[in-house]
């Protein structure tokens, strides 16, 4: 398993629509061992590969608190199945938008069907934090990021601001 750097927004590489995968083989099961590293790493609770640099349909998840077992949930070609009428607002955030976190209104809930790492067809159900961030991950896999949810002003400034930490680091590193 490898620890992958986390490509930070704004990137194009995030705003790319991802390829699904044609079958879970021994290289999808090590982006996905690969992605689980690499979100530990950076104390997250999702990550997709286009934001690790790699344009394919693949998610990782582990909503499970710190004082519980890991859960580690790995997803290739993840669909939604259906989503509940009801919605909530929850704070998000994303590992490509450090120390950014912003009220997002989606779904209560959701069923999906996805490939697991055995490439065996899964359906899973989700409400509250995992629903959450299964909407936010799949969202990835379109090029949409949580600040699309977002008004254009909030959005901007968000923005405005990594590009200003960017060319900071970018000096730094000189
Ligand atoms: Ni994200």
């Amino acid at each position: 398993m490898a620890v992958l750097p986390i490509i930070i927004a704004p990137d194009p590489r995030l705003k790319a629509c991802c390829e699904p995968v044609e079958q879970v083989n021994g290289e999808i099961v090590k982006l996905m061992d690969d992605l689980l590293a690499s979100m530990y790493a950076a104390r997250g609770i999702g990550l997709s590969a286009p934001q690790v640099g790699v344009c394919k349909r693949v998610i990782v998840v582990d909503t499970a608190r710190r004082e519980e077992e890991p859960k580690p949930l790995a997803m290739a070609n993840p669909e939604i199945a259906w989503v509940s009428e009801e919605m909530v607002g929850l704070e998000e955030g994303c590992l490509s938008f450090p120390e950014h976190y912003a009220q997002v209104t989606r779904p209560a809930r959701v069923g999906m069907r996805y490939l697991d790492r055995g490439n065996t067809i899964r359906e899973i159900e989700a409400d509250g934090l995992l629903a959450r961030c299964l909407f936010h991950e799949m969202d990835h896999l379109d090029g949409v990021l949580f600040v699309d949810h977002l008004s254009l002003l909030r959005r901007g400034m968000i923005l405005r601001k990594l590009v200003k930490m960017k060319k900071l680091e970018e000096a730094d590193a000189v």
